[in-house]
C-alpha cells in the first residue's frame, strides 16, 4: 500500500466527528495474520472518546480500548498487518480497499447516500440534543424533520443538527437569563423558518421562558405558509411578516436578533437594525460575502498581500474573513462584547461561522476604534456595516 492510501484510511479512522466503523479482514496470500478479523469503532468511556479494537480469531475475541497517542499507534499497527480487505465507514463516505499479494491496493470510495450513518458514540451523541428525537415529536413532525414513526429524515439530518447546535449556543448565552420575560426575538431573513420555530419551541415549551418571535423575509409565499403553520400549532406569539430587514419596524423593541445565513449584505442589515434597536443579544451566521469582495476587486490592494490575492479562492476567503472581522469589530465599538466561533462542525455546513454579540459596555472603546481604523486604512475599504451605522460610528469619533 502506498503512503497516501495508508494516510486516507488513517485519516478516516482518526476523524473524531465522522468515523463510524472499520473492519480489517482477509489474509494476503503468503502471509500469516495473528487475527482473522479486526473491527474498530469509537466508544465513549468516562466521557473520553476511545477507539475500541476487537481482535477476532476462531477461538477468541479480545476487545481493547485505546485513547490519546495510542490511537495513532494502534492504527499504524493495524495498517502494517497483511490484511487483504479494509473497509472504513464515515458519516460522509465508505472506503473499500483490496490489497493484492504484492501489497498493491485498489481503493474504491463512494459518498454515503440515503440515511447518513452516525458514529455510535460520536461527539454529537455525547451531547444530549436539546430537542430530542428519541420519540415522535409533534414539533419535529410539523417541520417534516421527523417521520410519523419517529425517524429523522435523511435529508433533514443536517438541519436537525443545526437546530440543536444553534439552540445549544442560545442556551449557553448567560445574558439571556438576565432578560425579563417575555423575551422578544426577531429572526431576520428567516426563510423556511425551521430555526425560527425551533427557538420559539425551545424557549416557550422546553425551558418555559415566555418569548415572542417575529420572522421576517422578503418571500411572501413562505411567510404566508409559515403563519399558517404557526396558527395550526396554536403558537400565537410566533408570527411572520414580509419585509426587507432594513425596512422592518418592530412593534416591540427586540431583546434578541438572529440572522442565520441571511445573504451577503442582509447580514449587515440585520446587525445594523439590531444595534439601532439596542437589542441585548445578536446571533448572526453570515452567508455569502460579496460587498467587500467587489471593493477589493475594484481598487489596488496592499502589495504585500499579492501572494494571497493572486489566487481567486484565497482572495475570496480573505474577503470573507475581513468582512466578518469588520462586523465583529464594529459591534465591539458600539458596545457589544463579541465572539466569533464555529457553531456547527464544518462537515454539516461550510457556513458555520457564528458572530455572537452581547450588549455590555458603553460605545466607543478607544482600543477597538484604533484597531478598526488601522484595518480599514490598511485595506482602503468601507465595510457595508460601517455605511449602515455611520451615525453611531460618527458619534464615537469614527469617520466613515
Ligand atoms: C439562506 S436563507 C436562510 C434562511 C434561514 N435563516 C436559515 O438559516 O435556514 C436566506 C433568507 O434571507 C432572505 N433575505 C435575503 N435578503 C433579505 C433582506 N434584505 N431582507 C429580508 N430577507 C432577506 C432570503 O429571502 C432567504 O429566505
Amino acid at each position: 500500500m502506498k503512503d497516501d492510501e495508508r494516510r486516507l484510511i488513517k485519516d478516516a479512522i482518526l476523524d473524531e466527528d465522522g468515523f463510524v466503523k472499520a473492519t480489517f479482514s482477509g489474509q494476503r496470500r503468503g502471509y500469516e495474520l495473528p487475527w482473522r478479523r479486526v473491527a474498530v469503532r469509537p466508544v465513549l468511556i468516562k466521557h473520553v472518546r476511545h477507539l475500541q479494537v476487537s481482535y477476532l480469531d476462531d477461538k477468541q475475541d479480545i476487545t481493547k480500548n485505546y485513547h490519546g497517542s495510542q490511537v495513532d499507534e494502534k492504527t499504524d499497527e493495524l495498517l502494517a498487518l497483511p490484511f487483504s480487505q479494509i473497509n472504513v465507514l464515515t458519516t460522509e463516505r465508505e472506503i473499500q480497499v483490496q490489497i493484492s499479494r504484492k501489497g498493491v491496493a485498489r481503493v474504491h470510495q463512494r459518498r454515503v447516500v440515503g440515511d447518513i450513518p452516525e458514529p455510535s458514540l460520536s461527539h454529537d451523541r455525547e451531547k444530549p440534543r436539546l430537542i430530542s428525537a428519541d420519540a415522535p415529536d409533534p414539533f419535529l413532525m410539523a417541520l417534516e424533520i421527523q417521520t410519523p414513526d419517529g425517524r429523522i429524515r435523511a435529508n433533514k439530518r443536517r438541519k436537525y443538527l443545526q437546530i440543536n447546535e444553534f439552540l445549544r449556543l442560545v442556551a449557553d448565552t448567560a445574558a439571556l437569563e438576565e432578560i425579563a420575560p417575555p423575551v422578544h426575538i426577531v429572526d431576520c431573513g428567516c426563510g423556511s423558518a425551521d430555526l425560527t420555530f425551533a427557538v420559539y419551541h425551545y424557549l416557550n415549551h422546553i425551558v418555559e421562558r415566555p418569548s415572542t418571535v417575529v420572522g421576517i423575509d422578503v418571500k411572501a409565499d413562505l411567510m404566508t405558509k409559515k403563519n399558517a403553520l404557526a396558527q395550526e400549532l396554536g403558537w400565537h406569539k410566533l408570527r411572520f411578516q414580509v419585509s426587507r430587514i432594513i425596512d422592518f419596524e418592530p412593534e416591540v423593541i427586540p431583546d434578541m436578533v438572529m440572522a442565520l445565513h441571511a445573504c451577503d449584505t442582509a447580514t449587515d442589515e440585520a446587525l445594523a437594525q439590531a444595534v439601532r434597536w439596542g437589542a441585548r443579544l445578536i446571533f448572526s451566521a453570515p452567508c455569502c460575502h460579496h460587498h467587500l469582495q467587489a471593493q477589493m476587486a475594484d481598487q489596488p490592494m496592499p502589495q504585500v498581500f499579492q501572494p494571497v490575492l493572486r489566487h481567486g479562492i484565497l482572495k475570496e476567503r480573505l474577503g470573507d474573513v475581513l468582512t466578518d472581522s469588520f462586523r465583529a469589530q464594529i459591534l465591539r465599538i458600539v458596545g457589544y462584547s463579541t465572539d466569533v466561533m464555529e457553531f456547527i462542525a464544518p462537515e454539516h455546513t461550510d457556513k458555520n461561522l457564528m458572530i455572537r454579540a452581547v450588549k455590555q459596555a458603553p460605545p466607543g472603546d478607544p482600543q477597538m476604534i484604533a484597531e478598526y481604523r488601522s484595518l480599514v486604512d490598511f485595506w482602503g475599504v468601507t465595510p457595508y456595516l460601517a455605511t449602515l451605522l455611520k451615525k453611531q460610528l460618527t458619534a464615537v469619533g469614527v469617520e466613515g
